[in-house]
């Protein structure tokens, strides 16, 4: 028997059980008469202690004993003298009569403890290492805990899993597809599912009627912090229902993963807002809401002055900063260059510091009189030591500027509390979203969506007002999940390929599957995805999703560990008639 009790489990009432453990030795401290080790597994860490003076043969082989070896120890739990109260095992220690060692291993390349001196390349290049670290263990482990209490809720209320195939034909998330070259049928191609949306549309015509999957799913595009190429999502669907139903449903859901796993309860209804409130009031489609510092437009107090850039923009927007009116120079500077980067697109910033005394001061004051200043504080409901922050410009840009700028401003003042989760539902999005590059509209969220049946006439005469039945869920300013009610008429699917450019043809070629399908008496359905990782990480605290996954690829799309993607032998490519060109 390898062992009688794991490293995360004696305590002071084991005290006099002879006991085996076995596990990586995570320290070695010889203090001449004493060596000590820590004995690390799974579950916890417990200390080894070894008495020179009482055997000390056994001393010396203990002492051999290096970093990361995989040892096995016999002998008696005793109290220990010297508590260590960071640890479940603290109070106890094992007063070891024989030791063997079943492994040795290499000096690892960094410290395996919960603080580490190893690098992201490092760590994630010897991750089978990195996730003996507890903060690592313990984030699968939450993982895993979540993936069980999500399996439990659904099947409660009839959900069943069903897996769908991973090499299929393109799938339209709006993303580049990752493609998989076929052997068999040389040039031809599948592509891995960007989600699983066709399938569970098909398995409700299917009459499946609630189906779910916590599935990975394939998306090729630029990677960021809560991105990853190949990520998963808990996948739903679901028959004769309506948006209400699917909001009631997943808001649910959400509720059992936050009591069952974080323990905190939320005794009311999640919040609502449209898509165009979210754009308008905290310029974003996926708003935090947990402090307030809305977006207030003031294009009617400003305009008719002697200020040029104001008087040509389309709109002119603000929010207030609590407290910040004695923001430096440097700091104001800060501000203007954080707005002027290439990603938040602002061609400036206009201050107005609501001093403590009453009066204002502004980079602006040139143009614009204390009564003029005033109205715009009395707008922003701004009080004495606030700052007011203006951005101009196009309307829908300056919003996102503005809203930016809102995020910067909350984690510089400290409102952006890990411990705090505030959910809503953005609801109402647009269907159709319109390209200038490519004059072309596509679609918001994907081709098969809903549109609202009152906003179905606007599609012939002003398609891009149309709003559609999809709704994101949303919480702290990340989008934990998105979803729609489908279009289950074979003839409305068809007029929506046909605003999305696709010919009759292509639309046939690539979903005539699906087309077809429709035509056997698809009920009305729809459902939703939740970004497993980014809810995993967001329960944990983590601000990647890396961290939350076993084995990631860093930000170039690498495995940095397996070293992949590479190349493959020219065997392999002969076989399936491929000629890489020369970059
Ligand atoms: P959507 O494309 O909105 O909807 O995706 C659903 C959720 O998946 C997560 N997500 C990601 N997580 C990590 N890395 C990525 N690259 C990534 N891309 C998306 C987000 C997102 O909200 N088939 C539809 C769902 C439906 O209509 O039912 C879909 O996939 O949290």
């Amino acid at each position: 028997m390898y062992r009688t009790h794991t490293c995360g489990e004696l305590r002071i009432s084991d005290a006099g059980k002879f006991v085996t453990l076995s596990g990586w030795a995570q320290k070695n401290r010889d203090l001449g008469g004493m060596t000590f080790i820590d004995i690390r597994d799974r579950y916890g860490i417990t200390q080894l202690v070894f008495n020179m003076d009482i055997n000390p043969e056994l001393c010396q082989e203990a002492r051999k004993i290096g970093r990361e070896f995989v040892i096995q120890a016999k002998g008696k739990v005793e109290e220990r003298s010297n508590k260590n109260v960071n640890i479940e095992t603290g109070e106890i220690e094992i007063n070891v009569t024989e030791i063997n060692i079943l492994n040795i291993s290499d000096t690892p390349p960094f410290t395996i403890m919960d603080e580490t001196d190893g690098g992201e390349e490092l760590l994630m290049k010897y991750r089978y290492l990195d996730i003996r670290r507890a903060p690592i263990r313990k984030a699968l482990e939450l993982r895993h805990k979540m993936s069980l209490e999500t399996r439990k809720f659904l099947d409660q209320y009839n959900f069943i899993e069903v897996e769908t195939p991973v090499l299929i034909k393109s799938t339209p998330e709006g993303a580049r597809d990752f493609v998989v070259p076929s052997r068999m049928h040389p040039g031809n191609f599948y592509a891995l599912p960007q989600s699983p949306q066709v399938f569970k549309q098909l398995l409700m015509v299917a009459g499946m009627d609630r189906y779910y999957q916590i599935v990975k799913c394939f998306r090729d595009e630029d990677l960021r912090a809560d991105r990853q190429p190949e990520f998963t999502q808990i996948d739903c669907e679901m028959s004769f229902i309506e948006q209400e139903d699917i909001l009631i449903m997943f808001e649910k859901l959400a509720k059992h993963l936050f009591k069952t796993v974080k323990d905190t309860d939320f005794f009311y209804q999640f919040p609502r807002m449209t898509y165009k409130e979210a754009m308008e009031k905290y310029g974003s489609d996926k708003p935090d809401i947990r402090f307030d510092m809305k977006i207030y437009e003031l294009t009617d107090l400003v305009k008719h002055k002697e200020f040029k850039v104001f008087n040509e923009a389309q709109y002119i927007g603000a929010i207030c900063a609590t407290g910040c009116s004695e923001y430096s120079r440097k700091q104001t500077d800060a501000l203007i260059d954080f707005v002027k980067r290439p990603q938040i697109g602002a061609s400036g910033l206009v201050f107005v510091k609501c001093n403590p005394d009453g009066t204002f001061k502004s980079s602006v004051d040139k143009f614009y009189s204390a009564d003029d200043l005033k109205s715009w504080a009395d707008r922003l409901e701004a009080q004495p030591g606030d700052l007011l922050l203006l951005i101009s410009g196009n309307k829908d840009k300056s919003l996102t500027a503005l809203g930016q700028l809102r995020l910067e401003m909350a984690t510089l003042l400290n409102l952006r509390d890990p411990d705090i989760f505030s959910p809503l539902w953005v609801i109402d999005f647009p269907l159709l979203e319109w390209d200038e590059q490519t004059q072309r509209f596509y679609a918001m969220h994907h081709p098969f969506t809903s549109p609202k049946p009152e906003d179905i006439p606007l599609l012939e005469t002003n398609p891009k007002e149309v709003r559609a039945n999809a709704y994101d869920f949303v919480i702290n300013g990340i989008e934990i999940g998105g979803g729609s009610i489908r279009i289950f008429d074979e003839n409305l699917q068809q007029k929506m390929f046909s605003i999305l450019g696709f010919s009759e043809e292509q639309a046939k070629y690539q979903f005539g599957f699906l087309m077809n399908a429709f035509k056997y008496g698809a009920p009305p359905h729809g459902g939703i995805a939740f970004g497993f990782d980014r809810l995993v990480a967001l329960f944990y605290g983590a601000t990647s999703i890396k961290d939350v996954i076993a084995f990631p690829k860093n930000n170039a799309g690498r495995d940095v560990m397996i070293d992949a993607p590479s190349l493959i032998a020219e065997q392999q490519l002969d076989e399936l008639c491929i000629n890489i060109k020369k970059q």
